[in-house]
């Protein structure tokens, strides 16, 4: 199996959430970001071959996943989605960039149909979206490189197969609780420190009036 070198970079506040409640989009504690550390993302966004976000982020945020505040192309915009239940009128089903959903073979045929005449629709899995053939396939065409922009659901099924190589944070400086709002890593959590992703920081530097923190996650040997 081949995969991207893959990358997790998502905008948490200093208590660990991605938003402000569940079911809230993440546009709202992002208009919090400044220019700079917005620049810090794209620059990512930019130099990547795709961008990845979960299926409910598409429906909560209805994202661009564009660059846009620097120069550089747009990386291929890619998202699982076992029943391939995406509004037909998602931003990302525009033309700025090439978009690729990921569904399974339990998904209705209509909906492949109608998405289909949009974007590219690729099958993995036949219940479930399969994370480790998604990244197979993707490899082999061509995107070697992945930044995954949450949300937490999609972090955790990610990290838990061992499909990614570095974690990056754009610290925001909130507090904003609630015992069920998203964090970074969402899923059943892991039982054992036996089995928790290790991490080794890489580098931390501000951007803007942002901390950013890089990490590499260990693999064990
Ligand atoms: N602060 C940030 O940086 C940031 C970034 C992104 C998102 N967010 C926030 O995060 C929240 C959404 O997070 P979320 O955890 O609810 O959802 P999510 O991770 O965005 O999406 C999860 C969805 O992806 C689809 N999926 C298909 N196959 C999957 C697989 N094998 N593993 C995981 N997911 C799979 C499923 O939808 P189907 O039912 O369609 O299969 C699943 O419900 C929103 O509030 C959003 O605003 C914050």
């Amino acid at each position: 199996m081949q995969r991207p070198y893959t990358i997790i970079v998502s905008e948490v506040t200093v208590d660990g959430k991605l938003t402000l409640r569940k079911g809230r989009s993440s546009k709202e504690i992002m208009q919090y970001m400044d220019d700079e550390a917005n620049r810090y993302l794209h620059e990512i966004r930019a130099k990547v071959d795709g961008i990845m976000v979960g299926a409910e982020t598409i429906r909560t945020d209805n994202p661009f996943l564009t660059v846009r505040y620097v120069e550089g192309k747009n990386p291929t915009r890619i998202v699982p989605t076992s029943k391939a239940n995406i509004p037909l009128d998602a931003n990302i089903l525009e033309k700025h960039a090439p978009t690729i959903i990921v569904t399974s073979n339990s998904a209705p045929q209509e909906r492949v149909e109608a998405l289909s005449k949009k974007v590219e629709v690729i099958k993995c899995g036949d219940e479930e979206v399969d994370l480790v053939e998604m990244m197979d396939t993707l490899y082999k065409k061509g995107i070697k490189s992945l930044m995954v922009e949450g949300g937490s659901t999609l972090n955790w099924n990610l990290l838990r197969l061992g499909l990614v190589d570095e974690v990056r944070l754009i610290h925001i400086p909130f507090i904003v609780g609630g015992e069920d709002t998203p964090t970074l890593v969402g899923g059943e959590g892991f039982y054992s420190f036996d089995d928790v992703i290790k991490l080794k920081l890489r580098a931390h530097f501000t951007r803007g009036s942002h901390l950013i923190t890089e990490w590499e996650i260990k693999f064990e040997s």
